[in-house]
């Protein structure tokens, strides 16, 4: 049996015992949470703080919501796991069939993994395996196409298509190569780019490298509208949709990783559907359970389920797994969490939420230090800069966001930061009153 803990050894084990993602260890000092009801937490010394960051971008009805507590409750009184590996649990396959329904396009088959970067994974294995075994096989086709700043998890596979070089440039010996093309950044266009240009300027590049190399790549990878971990960067409107063009015009796949944008983020349920985009594939996880169990999906079309059938020895199968792939309880959070979507109208209440979003965000740009506001839905941040009119980022290694951040604690209210970046990120169940503390504590961080 674990034995009790007072509270110091329990921050003394916190910070040298547990290994903290995307932590420095020799001075962390993060929050030990409790507790948490709506979009609350409450930490071990019973000091409460709004979730402005949604539990990393997860959480969407809020934490302990009664209906998906109930259903994961009721699902344990059955069974809490099952194999996927040859066996299946009816709340799991409910729960393909419902996405299939939700998603765009003829979106047919579903893949369940645990975690994000499994599910981008599993969508560039797939991407790879369909070229060598369709009707006419394309076997040269052996890189990826992914945007410049991308971020699709820190597995290696998906740290080879990202390119967020803070994160990622260490690894370059052990990442295989891909070809890669501009972020299609919104606040920092090239030289010379108008904004209403900009979409233009960074599809005419991309048509240039599918020109040359269109035949040697398997798919091209892309965040829709949004690259978070890059520190919320926008694309411009069109983007998507004229890159989904592309795809089609040379015969390319496209991999939609919505981890982070998808289940009602951005506005929509998924961010495809802001340009009409149906993706070869499409990535989610995050709020797929409501930010409450680890699960994630990969839906593909019924001509990439075509190319992996074949009698047994023919050897097509998708040979890749994972372990709790499917999980029932996880399939359980994930269909409670789109009844509560579909019972109180979430999507159709949040135009109000990012409107008010829009405007007390907006205010913060006369602060000196605050080179951009951005946004898409209940996805915003803002940006720290040392020059205004050049637009330098202020030097991550000052760790001003998060000092920033530190601010907006005593306030109350958990953010963090990504670099020079600042995240607003908070549930879709946030009340308007939530909101305006959020925004109001960030004033009071930036003062
Ligand atoms: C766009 C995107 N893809 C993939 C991932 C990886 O997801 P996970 O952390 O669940 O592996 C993330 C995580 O933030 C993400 O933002």
């Amino acid at each position: 049996m674990s034995r009790e803990f007072d509270l110091n050894e329990l921050r003394h084990l916190d910070r040298n015992v547990v290994w903290h993602a995307f932590s420095q260890m020799a001075d962390y000092d993060g929050l030990i949470i409790d507790s948490a009801e709506g979009c609350w937490l409450t930490d071990i010394d019973g000091k409460r703080y709004f979730d402005g960051a949604s539990s990393l971008w997860c959480n969407i009805h809020g934490h302990r919501h009664p209906h998906i507590d109930q259903a994961i409750r009721d699902q344990l009184d059955r069974v809490a796991h099952v194999t996927n590996l040859g066996m299946s649990h009816p709340a799991t396959i409910r729960l393909a069939k419902r996405l299939v329904d939700l998603a765009p396009g003829s979106l047919e088959h579903v893949f369940f993994s645990s975690d994000g970067a499994s599910s981008v994974e599993v969508a560039m294995k797939l991407a790879f395996q369909y070229w060598r075994q369709r009707e006419m096989p394309e076997p040269k086709r052996t890189t990826f196409l992914a945007l410049g700043s991308a971020y699709h998890g820190d597995t290696l596979g998906t740290v080879s298509v990202g390119g967020v070089s803070r994160f990622h440039s260490l690894f370059e010996p052990l990442l295989f190569p891909v070809l890669r093309g501009p972020c299609p950044d919104s606040y920092r266009l090239p030289n010379g780019v108008a904004p209403e240009r900009a979409s233009e300027h960074y599809l005419t590049e991309y048509r240039k490298i599918l020109e040359q190399k269109a035949d040697q790549i398997i798919a091209v990878i892309v965040e829709p509208l949004v690259q978070c971990a890059a520190g919320m960067v926008l694309h411009p409107a069109g983007f998507l949709r004229g890159l989904a063009g592309l795809c089609q015009e040379f015969g390319c796949l496209l991999i939609a990783d919505e981890i982070a944008v998808g289940m009602g983020r951005t506005g929509k349920m998924f961010a495809c559907e802001h340009e009409s985009v149906e993706p070869d594939f499409l990535c989610i996880g995050k709020g797929l359970t409501g930010g409450y169990l680890p699960m994630s999906a990969t839906l593909t079309t019924h001509r990439i389920w075509q190319a992996f059938l074949g009698k047994y020895e023919d050897s097509k199968s998708f040979l890749h797994g994972h372990t709790y792939g499917g999980n029932p309880l996880s399939a359980a959070a994930a269909h409670a969490t789109l009844d509560v979507f579909e019972r109180d109208e979430t999507l159709l209440k949040l135009p109000a939420k990012a409107e008010l979003l829009r405007i007390r965000l907006g205010e913060l740009r006369s602060c000196n230090e605050v080179g951009d506001v951005r946004q898409c839905g209940m996805m915003a941040a803002i940006e720290l800069v040392s020059d205004k009119a050049m637009k330098t980022p202020i030097r991550w290694q000052n760790q001003r966001a998060g000092q920033v951040c530190r601010r907006v604690l005593e306030k109350g209210v958990w953010l963090r930061p990504i670099g020079n970046v600042i995240p607003v990120v908070p549930p879709l169940s946030s009340t308007l009153e939530e909101l305006e503390l959020l925004t109001d504590s960030l004033s009071y961080g930036l003062s």
